[in-house]
Parts: structure tokens; sequence; C-alpha cells
């Protein structure tokens, strides 16, 4: 039962227009700034400041002039914060908020999985721990990916981490061969094929529109692949007036903003029925918990400098070779 992680709500004694409003008074005393990814809970997405996919995350939280990132997200996006802003006070609402790629790659082991193919370049989602980042040649995030790989030299082996899924739509949508770590996300794993097909039949004009976390049999039924701002963005552009969302379902909050008079259902999961596709650890972050992390400063991310530094430059590799940016290679090739 993933959604077990869930917190106990915290009774503050204050109404949810007092918390908003304490929200405020304290961000401006503190000069914060919130962040907010596509997944955290709609009143969380509505005060924040920003709204962004990893990639858009990362690059506000490199140019704000705050003093303090509030990051509602996950810990893997709250510590890139960090690396990329180290003068500045981060904190996350719930230090918990974990993500199940990370998990699923520990240090040590992708250490090894390094050393066992020094000819392969590191080519590793932003979806994993700083230590990971640290040993990494170049972050990418699901936005950037693509492009990246695209600049990678022909006869260079590549190894993708953490997730598989990503992996092998990246290594069909490129041509190129990679060498595949074994994680996966439990949220867009859920997804089932079969179901996808039947409610397709029952919505025969609707558009399947997918995150490329998704298992390969969920992604081929899909007519748009891409990160949460591209799903964001191709329900504004499209001209169909019915999405099925494979993605994790915090995301229809802007979805629905944006196109108003267009209508989304999540793509069905395993059972048929219920969709339990919430992200278990992004809704671990609260109105509360956003609250308290203001007040008090805390939890914050605190990072050893020498690893942040050797986090910081396969995440500056990224920042110059995503798209709009120059791309450089000099280093790695
Ligand atoms: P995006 O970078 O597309 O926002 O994805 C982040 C994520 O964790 C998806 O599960
Ligand atoms: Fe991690 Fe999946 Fe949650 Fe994204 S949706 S943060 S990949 S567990």
């Amino acid at each position: 039962m993933i959604r077990s992680l869930q917190s106990p709500a915290m009774p503050l004694g204050l109404s949810p227009l007092q918390l908003e409003e304490e929200i405020h008074r304290l961000r401006k005393e503190r000069n914060a700034i919130i962040l907010a990814h596509y997944y955290q809970d709609a009143d969380i997405q509505d005060i924040a400041d920003f709204i962004g996919d990893s990639l858009e995350l990362s690059r506000k939280a490199a140019a704000t002039d705050a003093d303090m990132i509030v990051f509602c997200g996950v810990r893997f996006m709250a510590d890139v914060a960090k690396i990329l802003s180290p003068q500045k006070t981060v904190v996350l609402p719930d230090m918990n908020a974990g993500c199940s790629l990370e998990i699923s790659c520990p240090a040590d082991k992708f250490k090894a999985f390094r050393e066992a193919h020094p000819d392969h370049i590191a080519l590793t989602y932003i979806n994993c721990s700083t230590e990971v980042k640290a040993l990494s040649d170049i972050i990418v995030t699901s936005a950037n990916a693509e492009a990246i790989i695209r600049q990678v030299p022909a006869d260079k082996p590549i190894l993708f981490s953490p997730d598989k899924h990503l992996g092998a739509y990246l290594a069909k949508k490129t041509g190129r061969e990679m060498l595949l770590w074994d994680g996966a996300c439990i949220v867009h794993e859920r997804f089932s094929e079969q179901e996808l097909v039947k409610l397709k039949t029952r919505m025969p004009k609707a558009e399947v529109i997918a995150h490329p976390e998704c298992e390969e049999s969920v992604l081929r039924h899909a007519d748009h692949i891409g990160s949460t701002s591209s799903l964001l963005r191709r329900v504004s552009e499209s001209s169909a007036t019915q999405f099925i969302v494979a993605t994790e379902p915090g995301i229809m909050h802007q979805m629905q903003r944006n196109a108003p008079n267009k209508f989304f259902v999540l793509a069905p999961d395993t059972s048929g029925s219920c969709s339990c596709n919430d992200c278990p650890y992004m809704r671990l972050n609260t109105m509360e918990k956003l609250y308290l992390a203001l007040r008090d400063k805390a939890p914050e991310i605190l990072i050893e400098e020498a690893l942040r530094v050797r986090a910081l430059q396969p995440l500056t590799r990224m920042l110059e070779m995503s798209p709009s940016t120059v791309a450089s290679l000099k280093n790695i090739a």
C-alpha cells in the first residue's frame, strides 16, 4: 500500500485562511520563494511563487535572489536547489519526501556499476541522490534527456540510470544503445495497458498523453509523451478536447486551469477501478508543514561541501547542454 506513507494531519489551530495569511506574512518576512512541482496538492500549487517540472525548478532555484527556498517537491529536487544555490537556506516541508527511483539506486552499487563499465559515459536521471549525481558525468531530466543524448558522440557508449523505462524510451527515440539501471517509478508503473485499451475504446476521441516513466506497454498507446511541462503544453496546444492522462494526478490541477473547457481523465491502473497513482512521497508535503518550514527554517537541506562541489559538475553540464543553451562536451568526451 503506497498510500500508507501519508503523515497524519497536524492540528495547528489555524483555519485554512489563517494558514494562507501566515504563509504570505512569513514568506515576505524571510524573503523566501516557494517553489512547487506539478504533483503537489492544489492548495500548495496555488500558493507557490513558481510551479514547474524538474528542469524548470532547477533553473529557478539557480536564478532566484531570495534568501530562502521552500521546496515543495521531493528530496532530490530540494537537494538540487541547495547544490545550485548553496548560500541560500533550502527547506523541504517533509524530509521523508523521497522517490522510489532514488531508493532503487544506492551510491555504492552505482559506483560498482560505473567501475564495471569504465569506457561508458554515465547519464543519470535527476531523480537520484546527491551521492549518485556526484558519481555521474551528466544529469538529465525528462525534458532535456533526448537533446543531451544527441550531443554525446556516437561512438561513446552510454550508461543510463536509474529509470529503466525512461532509458528504454530514450534508447528507442535516439537509436542509441544504452546499458540501463534496473529502477522504476512506483507511481508510473501502476498504469495498466489492458485497462487503458478498454478506456480508449470508451473514449475514442481522447488523446493519450503520458510521462516517459511509464512502461513501454503504456507508452505505445500514447499520442504524446513528455515531461510534466510538456504534457501541460500539449493540452493547451492540441485540438483534442478529451485527454487520458498517464502521470501523477496532481498535474490535473494545472491542466484544468490552463484548458478549462477540456476534459481530463486519469489513465487506469492495474485494479481498473481505483486510481491509486498519487505519489506517496509528493503527498507528504502539506500546507501545515509548508507553514512550519517557513516559520522554523526547518527541515533544512544541508550537504557536505566536497560532495556538493562534485554533484555540481554534472548538473552544470546538464544546464549547459539543455536546449537553448550552448552545448559543450569538451570536458567529458
Ligand atoms: P518532470 O521532470 O517531468 O516534472 O518529472 C519529475 C518526476 O518525478 C516525474 O515522476
Ligand atoms: Fe519519484 Fe515517481 Fe514520485 Fe516522481 S512520481 S517523485 S519518480 S516516486
